[in-house]
């Protein structure tokens, strides 16, 4: 699927979890994370999905040195727009100032001269929605970034970025669980962007339903593989973006990309959705 004019395979990587616990300072293996990163590159996931605030500076700084001179495949989203005062808060701050410094922080870190997808993290209510946007604009003319994604908005927020720059991606909170955002799904299905849906297994949550693990014992697959399976049938603009620290859960999410789920399975997990969450 396209982002922009890139083209990237439909299941992507989360790279949020390769930090230390509670997305906070470096790994307690950081051969290990580097390791992990390289087997999601070669198992196919060829979107890294990342952020300043992961650690923070942790996942992006690990990136680069797993993966930098980068194969020319990989296609590298980030974010800005989120600060972490301390190990439990994520607090938003989407001033032009701040992202401006947020974007070059990354842009060392990550060892580029341009990021491929920049992301703005979320909306920051003590800042108007368009001077986010508008500086996020203004550094894709500096040259500074190649196509612009938003992070957390609604679909009036999508509409409003689209009018001041191209927006490439939305990346929403979305699973089998909470389909809270599928108005914003639908958005980008119409303007024909991608979807990357955060939170892809609910953090784990997604794989405890009846119905998934009766459908996944029948396939003799595994929940995490039919959660995903799910999200990629359910629409063409789906770009889930799954996190693991674990080698054998990414090798087992990456195999969902093979996955078919029947017309019925489709439907009965349709029928199981717990709109839980925001
Ligand atoms: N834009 C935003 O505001 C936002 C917010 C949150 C996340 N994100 C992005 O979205 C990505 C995905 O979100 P996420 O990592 O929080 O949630 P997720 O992908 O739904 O779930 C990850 C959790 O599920 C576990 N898991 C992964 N594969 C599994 C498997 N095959 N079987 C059983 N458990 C499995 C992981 O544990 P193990 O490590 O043990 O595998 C981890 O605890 C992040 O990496 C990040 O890039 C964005």
């Amino acid at each position: 699927m396209t982002l922009g004019d890139l083209t990237v395979n439909r299941l992507g990587f989360g790279a949020m979890r390769v930090c230390g616990p509670d997305v906070w300072g470096e790994p307690a293996d950081r051969a290990a994370a580097k390791r992990l990163l390289v087997r999601a590159f070669e198992l196919g996931h060829n979107l890294f999905d990342t952020a300043d605030s992961y650690g923070p500076h942790v996942s992006e700084r690990l990136i680069a040195e797993a993966l930098h001179p980068y194969p020319k495949e990989l296609v590298i989203a980030t974010k800005g727009g989120l600060v972490r005062p301390d190990r439990h808060r994520w607090e938003r701050d989407a001033r032009p100032e701040h992202l401006r410094r947020a974007l070059d922080g990354s842009l060392k870190r990550l060892r580029l001269e341009r990021i491929d997808v920049y992301q703005l993290h979320a909306p920051d209510p003590k800042v108007p929605f368009a001077e986010s946007v508008g500086a996020l604009a203004d550094m894709r003319r500096a040259g500074k970034i190649r196509h612009v994604g938003l992070s957390n908005v609604s679909a009036q927020q999508l509409d409003e970025a689209r009018r001041i720059v191209p927006i490439v991606s939305v990346q929403n909170r979305y699973n089998l669980e909470d389909r809270t955002h599928e108005d914003v799904l639908d958005a980008c299905e119409k303007l024909g962007i991608a979807f990357l849906p955060w939170y892809p297994l609910g953090a784990g949550e997604a794989l405890q339903s009846k119905a998934v693990r009766t459908i996944a014992a029948r396939l003799r697959a595994t929940p995490s593989q039919v959660a995903l399976a799910w999200l990629l049938a359910k629409s063409p603009m789906m770009l889930p973006i799954p996190g693991t620290g674990s080698i054998a859960h990414l090798e087992e999410n990456s195999a969902a990309a093979a996955l078919t789920l029947s017309r019925e399975d489709l439907a009965q997990l349709a029928l199981q959705k717990g709109n839980a969450g925001v």
